[in-house]
């Protein structure tokens, strides 16, 4: 079976280093193979050699880059993924900035958000506390690299497997069931908004109450998951969180471990101090 050498392994590496920040190691040749092999068959190329080619081209590469991101980027998510972290939104934290915030406006961001699992589970929580809530102008806004899983998203309808950790009061409460599958409710999708953004570029600054970025350092190398909390703790405003996932390796990348500018309040959870200084290492 067809299988990149590692002399074209190393230059379509390079090209998703370039694009995302995402480090393949050697390892990694097999599942990349087996994934690039159905866009070869799809493309009616013939060897890899001839993919890197069309990736080298400018235009050709515009039209392929959908394909090419989903076939490197791992999109695994779903509904109330992590319990731990859901009862902490709904019992701790949105209690406590409705009784801290002023100026009644929240801003989330789901950063790395995939098909939008975890921005809809945030807008349930925040729809579930209504009454506190009620006449807040609440956001959540996520965004993701592949279009073809941002596609999913805005589409909003989801299968079994997504919903399998959400509770089934929940599933009648906030989705239809169609003949496709779960369909997210108008009142969830009135308040998420999904974009195209890249982890190493800035986003808005001194937006965001809370932030999540979870499920995705762990592709990066050093420099990268440094740039990635460079644009994360910008976008967070003072007093606003971020939480990462279990495998989320902060704590094991010393270097990024120095250059954080953010204090750490709970096993998964950091916080933006309120007189901080700005940036990460900078
Ligand atoms: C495993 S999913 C995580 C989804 C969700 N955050 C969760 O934890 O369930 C990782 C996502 O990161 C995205 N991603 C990878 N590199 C990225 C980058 N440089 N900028 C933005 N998103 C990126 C991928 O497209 C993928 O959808």
């Amino acid at each position: 079976m067809l299988k990149l050498t590692g002399e074209e392994f190393k230059k379509i590496t390079k090209i998703v280093y370039d694009l995302t920040g995402i480090y393949l190691p050697e390892e990694k040749n097999t599942l990349l193979s087996n994934r690039l092999r159905k866009r070869l068959r799809e493309l009616k190329l013939s060897t890899f050699a001839d993919y890197h080619t069309l990736l080298l081209d400018k235009k050709a590469l515009e039209e392929e880059l959908p394909h090419f991101l989903s076939a490197v980027t791992t999109n695994e998510t779903y509904f109330f993924r992590n319990k731990k972290l859901w009862s902490f939104i709904r019992e701790t934290w949105i209690p406590e900035i409705v009784a801290r915030k002023k100026s009644k406006h929240l801003r989330i961001w789901s950063a790395a958000s995939s098909s939008g699992e975890e921005a809809y589970t945030m807008a349930i929580c925040l729809k579930e506390h209504t009454p506190s809530l009620a006449n807040w102008n609440v956001r959540v806004v996520a965004s993701d690299i592949s279009n073809r899983v941002l596609d999913q998203a805005r589409r909003g309808i989801y299968n079994d497997y997504s919903l399998s950790s959400t509770p089934k009061a929940m599933q009648t409460k906030w989705f239809n069931k169609t003949d496709e599958g779960y369909e997210v409710k108008d009142s969830l999708r009135k308040i998420v908004n999904f974009q195209f953004h890249n982890l190493r570029d800035s986003f808005a600054k001194g937006t965001y109450d809370f932030v999540f970025l979870r499920n995705v350092l762990m592709y990066f190398d050093t420099p990268m998951k440094i740039a990635v909390m460079k644009t994360v703790t910008e976008a967070l405003n003072q007093g606003g969180h971020l939480y990462v996932g279990d495998v989320d390796p902060i704590r094991q990348t010393p270097e990024l471990h120095e250059a954080m500018t953010l204090e750490r309040c709970g096993l998964n959870l950091y916080t933006k101090p309120a007189v901080a200084s700005v940036g990460v290492g900078g």
